[in-house]
């Protein structure tokens, strides 16, 4: 509410969209908050509400049961929960940005038809790729999947499932001719009745009401209709959707950093010390107007990438930038953000602690900070060597 963007581009729709998100996420999800995280567990009434809000099928077309909206608006609704919890803003972000659009993008119509109004409607989705030995090297997964007759028969398991504990809809990444090396991995549709096992739900230091669990499959089998987007094709699905969703944890630890500043900057100017404001002293002032630029600059990198993608222009590099200097950007501000409400701010009464446990995940999943930093350099490399 202080924040103006300074992007003035943002469609009509979209900025219906923003204060739509934002009255859910300051009335709904709000009060939930500390709650959900001192008991490690999403509250089954915010994914029903996501759910009835069109928020979890955001680019799905109407006749999908979606909100046919932009890939912008996705990101927005991502910022705007992560302002409030950024717990909830992974949900809604792995559900839209890997899960919806997989199943958007490569699909087929019977596959389209069958899975995105459930998914739009009231299934919960998962992402499954990394696995305990395989993160960053995600290709190197060993879940594999065996033909037989006319199904597939998955072994394996998956680390770190993201909305795993509620989901319905799995989609798991295995290899089926591991002789091929990567250009074996096949992305099939699991639902969890075809024998998703939970096996362990992880304890975190942040986002702590996103659930993250290890799956395990045993002989699961999966009809070959269920195979996404061709078979080999898995690793290119895999790595083209990480590219857009890095956009949208971009977005979440964007709005991470924003939330811990709103909250954080009104106590300054009321809490005196030395007979005045805390935040009327230059060196508060600066560390604040400092805060202010960074937060800035990760906005524009953020919707930078996600109006490239859009215009359908190159944006890999510009995803990682993004998701790279607003993860930096979410652990310095919420930091900073304890330190200017003192000894309040490291008790959990504030809630201003949560943000910066929050942050650390930011350089962390969809590919660390040292991937990031791997993807930008390849592009030097290709522009400045001969
Ligand atoms: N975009 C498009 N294609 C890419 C690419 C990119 N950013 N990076 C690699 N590729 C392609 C290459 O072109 C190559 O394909 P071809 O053989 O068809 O040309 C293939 O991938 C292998 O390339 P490399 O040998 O260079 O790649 P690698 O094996 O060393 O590593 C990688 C590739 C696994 C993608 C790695 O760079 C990476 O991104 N690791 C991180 C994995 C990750 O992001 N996991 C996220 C899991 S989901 C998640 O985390 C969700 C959540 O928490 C909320
Ligand atoms: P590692 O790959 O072992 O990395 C450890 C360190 O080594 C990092 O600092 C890394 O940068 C560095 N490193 C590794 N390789 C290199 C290299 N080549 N160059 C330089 N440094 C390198 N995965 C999913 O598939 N779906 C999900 O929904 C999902 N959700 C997650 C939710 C949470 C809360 C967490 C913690 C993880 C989640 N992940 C998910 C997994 C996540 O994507 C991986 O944890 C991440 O890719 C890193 O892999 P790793 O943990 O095995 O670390």
């Amino acid at each position: 509410h202080r924040q103006p963007t300074s992007l003035d581009t943002f469609t009509e729709e979209e900025q219906m969209l923003r204060e739509s998100v934002r009255r859910f996420a300051v009335d709904v999800v709000g009060p939930k908050v500390r709650e959900m995280d001192e008991n490690e567990m999403m509250d089954p009434s915010i994914i029903k509400g996501l759910f009835e809000q069109g928020l979890m099928g955001i680019e799905t077309s109407a006749e999908h049961s979606g909100a046919e909206c932009s890939f912008t608006s996705a990101i927005i609704a991502i910022e705007e929960l992560a302002k409030i919890d950024p717990s909830v803003s992974v949900l809604c972000d792995v559900h839209n940005t890997l899960v919806n659009t997989v199943v958007r993008k490569y699909g087929t119509k019977e596959q389209q038809d069958k899975y995105l109004p459930k998914l739009s409607e009231s299934w919960l989705g998962s992402f499954c790729l990394s696995e305990a030995a395989s993160g960053s090297d995600a290709f190197a997964l060993q879940t594999r999947a065996k033909k037989e007759g006319s199904h597939w028969i998955l072994n394996g398991s998956k680390m770190w499932i993201t909305n795993s504990y509620e989901a319905e809809f799995f989609l798991v990444f295995a290899n089926i001719d591991p002789s091929k090396g990567y250009k074996g991995i096949t992305c099939f549709i699991v639902e969890k009745d075809m024998g998703v096992q939970v096996a362990k739900k992880e304890q975190k230091l942040g986002i702590r009401a996103s659930s993250t669990c290890t799956l395990s499959f045993d002989d699961v089998k999966v009809p070959e209709e269920n195979v996404l987007g061709g078979e080999g094709n898995g690793y290119k699905i895999a790595i083209e959707i990480l590219n857009e969703g890095r956009i949208g944890i971009a977005a979440q630890m964007l709005g991470l950093a924003q939330g811990a500043f709103d909250k954080a900057v009104p106590y300054t100017f009321e809490r005196k010390q030395f007979g005045q404001p805390i935040g009327t002293f230059q060196s508060m002032q600066h560390q604040m107007a400092k805060a202010a630029i960074e937060i800035e600059a990760a906005r524009l990198l953020t919707y930078n990438a996600a109006r490239r993608k859009e215009e359908g222009l190159s944006f890999t590099r510009e995803a990682a930038m993004a998701k790279y200097y607003a993860s930096v950007v979410a652990q310095n501000v919420s930091g900073q953000a304890i330190e200017w409400c003192g000894g309040i701010g490291f008790t959990r009464e504030t809630g201003i602690e949560k943000y910066w446990r929050d942050s650390k995940i930011g350089a962390i999943y969809e590919g660390t900070s040292n991937i990031q930093l791997q993807t930008i350099a390849k592009f030097i490399q290709k522009d400045y060597s001969s």
